[in-house]
């Protein structure tokens, strides 16, 4: 009797650590993707509070209002490639790949997404 208990705890055991490894939850949880993302509602309005200050023409990629656009898909074409936001510069920079911009620290998570869900989304000129 005595073994066939010992035997009983041994599996609890078991059973308990492994459902405690399967039942563990991702650090950060993947955030479902934006709908419908605008470049001119969305993402110029981020580089003008957080970019423009040191990438304003002088230095690459030039993301004022009015040239961004057209530097990252047609000047720079690394930089934003359509519908692939872990190939694109852009993005690897704002998650750490490189140096991460801005260089005072990551952006939200929030708008983290919001630059990778328009990349995914055609990175439209919308
Ligand atoms: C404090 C100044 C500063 C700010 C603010 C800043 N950057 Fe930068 N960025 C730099 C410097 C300096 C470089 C060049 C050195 C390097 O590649 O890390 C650079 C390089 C880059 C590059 C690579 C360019 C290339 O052709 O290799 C990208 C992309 C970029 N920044 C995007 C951004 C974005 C997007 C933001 C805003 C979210 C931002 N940066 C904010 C200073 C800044």
């Amino acid at each position: 009797m005595k073994k066939l208990i010992s035997i009983a705890a041994v599996l609890i055991l078991i059973l308990s650590l492994t459902s405690c490894y399967y039942d563990e939850v991702p650090e950060e949880p993947i955030r479902p993707p934006n709908l419908d993302v605008s470049f001119a509602n969305n993402i110029q309005p981020i580089f003008n509070t957080h970019c423009i200050s040191c990438h304003n023409g002088t230095l690459n990629p030039d993301l004022r209002e009015g040239n961004s656009y057209n530097f990252l898909t047609i000047t720079d074409p690394d930089s934003v490639v359509p519908n692939d936001a872990d190939g694109s510069e852009l993005y690897q920079r704002l998650i750490g790949v490189g140096n991460i911009m801005p260089p005072s620290g990551a952006l939200s998570n929030n708008d983290v997404s919001l630059v990778r869900d328009w990349i995914n989304q055609g990175a439209l000129n919308n």
